[in-house]
């Protein structure tokens, strides 16, 4: 693991202690982390549930969570399909220095292979991306295979939120902690397998 990977989880570790941190075994069960909202972070904006049921094949929706943008995106398999004959096009394919919960660590970048999570904010600078789900040429990509597109200094991100090389935005876009309560419900912000 390079010092850029460690740092990044660091950060991660940082960023998500806000909400505070339960039990032991942190590093040794990584699935299980344990997270409940301590006073500090009820009042920067606690876990946020959301339906995901009614999000159809290529449709995204976005939620706010401590008032940040988060995409939801229901990919479809065209979509995951390709993720892989990217990988040559990418800055950082394998999300070694990604900022994300450990358990999405694959080129999905999900729990769900389908369901994919992300901080709608570049990378860059922090504006919001721009969804653009169909693989057809585009006019910031005439190979465009669906992903994010900053309007600010055209960054451009696979439907992984992994950066393509050539984008001023040098690391891919942040995941937050997630679970999932059901099949048709989402926690932001909390990971631990019960709400
Ligand atoms: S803020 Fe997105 S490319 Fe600069």
């Amino acid at each position: 693991m390079t010092e850029s990977v460690n740092k990044s989880r660091r950060n991660l570790l940082l960023s998500t202690s806000a909400v505070g941190v339960v039990g032991a075994g942190f590093a040794a069960v990584p699935f299980l982390k344990s997270w409940l909202p301590s006073e500090r972070a009820k009042a920067a904006g606690g876990p946020v549930k959301a339906d995901i049921s009614k999000i159809e094949p290529g449709q995204m929706i976005n939620i706010l969570w401590r008032g940040q943008p988060v995409f939801i995106v229901n990919r479809t398999d065209e979509q995951i399909g390709v993720l892989e004959s990217l990988n040559d096009r990418l800055k950082d394919p394998q999300s070694e220095s990604a900022i994300e919960p450990e358990y999405v660590g694959n080129i999905y970048r999900s729990r769900k292979e389908n369901l994919f999570v992300v901080i709608g904010i570049c990378t860059h600078l922090g504006c919001s991306p721009k969804f653009y789900p169909d693989l057809v040429p585009q006019q910031f990509d005439s190979e465009w295979k669906g992903g994010f597109f900053c309007p600010c200094h055209s960054s451009r991100f696979d439907i992984s939120g992994r950066v393509f090389s050539g984008s001023p935005a040098s690391r891919n876009l942040d995941v937050p902690p997630y679970m999932f309560l059901d099949d048709n419900t989402i926690v932001i912000g909390l990971d631990q397998e019960k709400a």
